[in-house]
C-alpha cells in the first residue's frame, strides 16, 4: 500500500492518551523521517473540556474532537486506532471492532490484555493486522519488544521485575527514612503515585497483570491474570525492613516468572533480595526488569513505569512500528506468540526460602516447640537470625528457612500460631535463593 501519511485516531484523552498525542506532536518531524508523516486525525473523548484542553495545549484544531469512538473506527481514512480509555468491557469492544475493521491497534491496557489478550491477538491474526501493547507493561521501558525481538534467539529462563512504581516508592521510603507502611503510603498518595484506593497496586494486582503478559510472551504460552498468585506489601513493617537491612537484603515487590520449558512458575510478592542484586538498587517509583536467557546471560532494563510522556513514548513506538508495517505491507508479522500450552505451577507447589517473624512468650523450650512444628511440616531452618525482647515476658524470634513448598510453610505457620508459647506470627516474606 502506498500512502504519504498515516492517520491516527486516539480514543481516550486522559493522561495516557494525552501523553501519546504530546509525543506525536512534539516529535512529528523526527518521526516523519524515521517512518512516515503521522497525522493525529481524530480524538474521541467524552469529556469535551478535557479534549479541548489537550487540543489547545498541543495547538491542534478542535474539529478533530468527537465524543463518539464509533466514528473513528468507522472512518476508512484512519489507519491506526489508539485505545487509551482503560477498563475492560468498552475497551474490549473498541479494540475488537477496530481490528475487525482491519485497522492496526495500539493499546496501553494491561487489564484487558492480561485477561483477553489471547482472544484479541487471534482476531488481529485472522484480520492480518497488528495489535501492539508495549505501554501495558512498565510504561516507557520497551520490554515487550525486547522479549519479542531483541531476545528472540534465547530460551528465557527467568524474568524478574519491579513493575509497579507505587509499591517500589513505598518500600524505598520505608527503607530510607524508616517510615512505617501507613506513613509511606500516605506520602505516595500525596505525591500522586498511589491512588486514593491503593488496593490494585499494594495488593499486587497491577503487577500480576503485567507479569501475566510478560510470562505469556517469554514462554510462548498463555498466562492470564487469574493464574498469577499475588501477595501484597501491606503487612511489611519497619522491623522487617530493619532485619532485612541487617542481614544484607533489600525488600522489593517483585514479579517473578520462570520456566524450564515444561511448566511456568509465575507470581508476585515481596522478596528479600541481596543488596548486591541489580534490582535492589532500583529506587523510588522507577521500574526495572531483569531478564535471564540461555545465550544472553542477564540483562536489565530500567526506567519510568508510568507517567504521561514515558507511557506516550511506548505508544508512539508502537504507532511507528504499525506505520512501518502498513507502509511495507507487512502487517501481522508477529501475530500471537503463544504456540504452547504449558501448565502453571500452583501456588502451593512453589518453592522459596522464607523469613518468618514470630512473637513468643519468652520461656524455656520455645525454640524446641517451634522447631518441632517446623520439622513436622518438612521445614528445616537455615538460620535463626535474631531475638529481640518486646516486653518483660515477650520476645521476637526471626528465622529463615531452607527452600520449602509454600503449602508446607503455610501449614507450619498455622501450627505455630496455635502453640501456647506463641502470641502471633507477625509476618513472613520470601527470601532470595540460589535459583534467583
Ligand atoms: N499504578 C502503576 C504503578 C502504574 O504504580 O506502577 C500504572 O500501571
Amino acid at each position: 500500500m502506498k500512502k504519504d501519511a498515516i492517520n491516527v485516531g486516539i480514543i481516550g484523552a486522559g493522561t495516557v492518551g494525552g501523553g501519546a498525542a504530546a509525543v506525536l506532536v512534539r516529535n512529528a518531524e523526527l518521526i516523519a523521517h524515521r517512518a512516515a508523516p503521522i497525522r493525529l486525525a481524530a480524538i474521541a473523548e467524552l469529556d469535551r473540556a478535557r479534549g479541548e484542553a489537550l487540543c489547545s495545549e498541543l495547538s491542534l484544531p478542535f474539529d478533530i474532537l468527537t465524543d463518539d469512538w464509533l466514528t473513528l473506527v468507522g472512518d476508512p481514512d484512519i489507519d491506526i486506532i489508539v485505545e487509551t480509555i482503560g477498563g475492560v468491557e468498552l475497551a474490549h469492544q473498541i479494540i475488537s471492532s477496530a481490528l475487525k475493521a482491519g485497522k492496526s491497534v495500539v493499546t496501553a491496557n494491561k487489564d484487558l490484555m492480561a485477561t483477553h489478550g489471547g482472544e484479541l491477538l487471534n482476531i488481529a491474526g485472522e484480520m492480518k493486522t497488528d495489535l501492539f501493547f508495549e505501554a501495558a507493561v512498565a510504561g516507557g521501558i520497551p520490554i515487550i519488544q525486547s522479549v519479542k525481538e531483541g531476545f528472540a534467539g534465547n530460551r528465557i529462563g527467568q524474568i524478574m521485575g519491579i513493575v509497579n512504581g507505587t509499591t517500589n516508592y513505598i518500600l524505598t521510603r520505608m527503607s530510607e527514612s524508616g517510615a512505617d507502611y501507613a506513613e509511606a503510603l500516605a506520602e505516595a498518595q500525596a505525591l500522586g503515585y498511589a491512588e486514593a484506593d491503593p488496593t490494585s497496586d499494594v495488593a499486587g494486582h497491577d503487577a500480576a497483570r503485567k507479569m501475566a503478559i510478560l510470562a505469556s510472551i517469554a514462554f510462548n504460552s498463555r498466562v492470564s491474570f487469574d493464574m498469577v498468585p499475588c501477595e501484597g506489601i501491606d503487612k511489611i513493617s519497619a522491623w522487617d525492613i530493619a532485619y532485612a537491612e541487617q542481614f544484607g537484603y533489600a525488600i522489593k515487590m517483585l514479579g517473578i516468572a520462570r520456566s524450564d520449558g515444561q511448566l511456568i512458575d509465575v507470581r508476585v510478592h515481596p522478596l528479600m533480595i541481596s543488596k548486591s542484586h541489580p534490582l535492589a538498587a532500583v529506587r523510588d517509583s522507577y521500574n526495572a526488569i531483569f531478564v535471564q536467557g540461555d545465550a544472553l546471560g542477564s540483562a536489565m532494563l530500567y526506567g519510568r513505569g508510568a507517567g504521561a510522556l514515558p507511557t506516550g513514548s511506548a505508544i508512539a513506538g508502537d504507532i511507528i512500528n504499525a506505520t512501518r508495517n502498513i507502509l511495507h505491507d507487512s502487517k501481522a508479522r508477529w501475530g500471537c506468540t503463544c504456540h504452547l500450552e504449558l501448565p502453571v505451577l500452583p501456588l502451593d507447589e512453589t518453592l522459596s526460602k522464607y523469613y518468618v517473624r514470630i512473637c513468643v512468650f519468652d520461656r524455656i523450650g520455645v525454640f524446641a516447640e517451634l522447631s518441632e512444628a517446623l520439622t513436622a511440616n518438612n521445614i528445616s531452618m537455615d538460620s535463626v537470625m535474631q531475638k529481640r525482647r518486646l516486653t518483660d515476658d515477650r520476645a521476637e524470634i526471626v528465622l529463615i528457612t531452607h527452600q520449602v513448598r509454600h503449602a508446607d510453610m503455610m501449614a507450619a505457620l498455622n501450627d505455630i500460631e496455635r502453640l501456647d508459647c506463641v502470641c502471633e506470627v507477625s509476618d513472613y516474606i520470601r527470601v532470595e535463593d540460589e535459583s534467583i
